[in-house]
């Protein structure tokens, strides 16, 4: 904050006798003066950012000192001004001020109350500046805060997801198995990385929902009952409800909340069709069923790779966008030469 010997006051005034009374003034008040004889003048002046305060008479030939005042609001915010005129109309004064002028003085002046204004006026425009630092400062805290908040939940959510999986042998590892192919399917399809990255992190807590559904459904060593699959099927609905106050991105959301929904229309839980469903969602729907398809379940082997691939070949259209199942059968040899996870063959 500038004290009074380092502020820098700007009098604009076409009459030079004004300029050097005012100048005299207040440089004997310890303030550093430049003058204007016009608008155009202030305002190359005030360029160089260098100035705390305008004192500006409204009359003068070419442009007005309203005109001024308006440029300067635009331009530099931070400059306080004040308009010196020598009209006494209450009209031009209200217009000042509305337009943002900080004080309005008629002449002629006395000049103790030329002082005593630039005075007030800088404290004032000192105190904006403050109250803005601090108010930038307290809303990048909260938003810093808020981030962290977002991160230590979603670090929870993680952990969540991963202590779900580890119950069971069967699923261990597996929402990061589907994300690893589902971001390497991003990756051919030319998705841009902001779009990878929602994919990643949709592939990451995709399953969340599963948190409400009871153990023994999870566990079952046998087929479901179709009220037992009516509880799973609740589970990317559940998800979306748990990940909204933490994930800002709507996309990411949609992700998790479309993953089993099928080409055709028959899948759940809004039966979206075709390219009704998002993109995410139908890479992440072929990337989650490669995955169970070959990993073990309690009622079968895993699947082998070719038998999956054939499974998904047979669905393409129907549970699967057939666009998808072609670029799947162009990576799958990237997910064969170097293996995605081991987490399955240790369990
Ligand atoms: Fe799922």
């Amino acid at each position: 904050m500038e004290t009074r010997a380092k502020a820098r006051l700007l009098i604009v005034d076409d009459e030079r006798s004004i300029r050097e009374v005012l100048t005299r003034t207040l440089e004997h008040e310890g303030y550093q003066c430049e003058t204007a004889a016009g608008a155009d003048e202030a305002l190359e002046l005030l360029s160089d950012g260098s100035f705390q305060m305008v004192l500006s008479d409204i009359l003068m030939p070419g442009r007005t000192g309203i005109e001024l005042l308006e440029d300067i609001k635009r331009d530099f915010p931070d400059v306080a001004v004040a308009m010196v005129t020598a009209v006494a109309e209450t009209g031009t004064a209200v217009d000042a001020l509305r337009r943002g002028a900080i004080d309005y003085l008629t002449k002629p002046f006395n000049l103790e109350e030329v002082l005593l204004s630039v005075e007030r006026a800088l404290r004032q425009r000192n105190l904006e500046l403050a109250n803005r630092e601090y108010r930038d400062h307290l809303e990048k805290k909260v938003e810093e805060q808020t981030d962290e908040i977002r991160a230590t939940f979603m670090g929870a959510i993680r952990s969540l997801a991963g202590a779900l999986e580890a119950k069971d042998r069967y699923t261990r590892g597996h929402s990061d198995r589907v994300t690893e192919i589902a971001v390497i399917m991003a990756g051919r399809a030319g998705l841009s990385a902001r779009q990878v990255e929602q994919i990643r992190l949709a592939g990451t807590v995709h399953d969340i929902g599963k948190i409400g559904v009871p153990e023994a459904i999870l566990l079952k060593p046998g087929r479901l009952t179709e009220d037992e699959y009516g509880l799973v099927k609740l589970h990317p609905d559940r998800a979306e409800r748990i990940l909204e106050p933490i994930i800002r991105d709507r996309r990411v959301l949609a992700v998790v909340r479309h993953h089993h929904e099928r080409f055709d229309g028959r899948g759940y839980p809004d039966g979206l069709r075709g390219e009704e469903i998002p993109l995410g969602a139908r890479i992440l729907a072929v990337a989650d069923t490669y995955d169970a398809m070959t990993s073990d379940r309690p009622y079968r082997d895993g699947l082998t790779v070719e038998q999956a691939r054939s499974q998904l070949l047979a669905n393409r259209g129907s549970q699967f966008d057939p666009a998808l199942i072609e670029l799947f059968t162009e990576v799958e040899n990237d997910l064969h030469c170097c293996p995605i996870s081991d987490s399955r063959m240790a369990s």
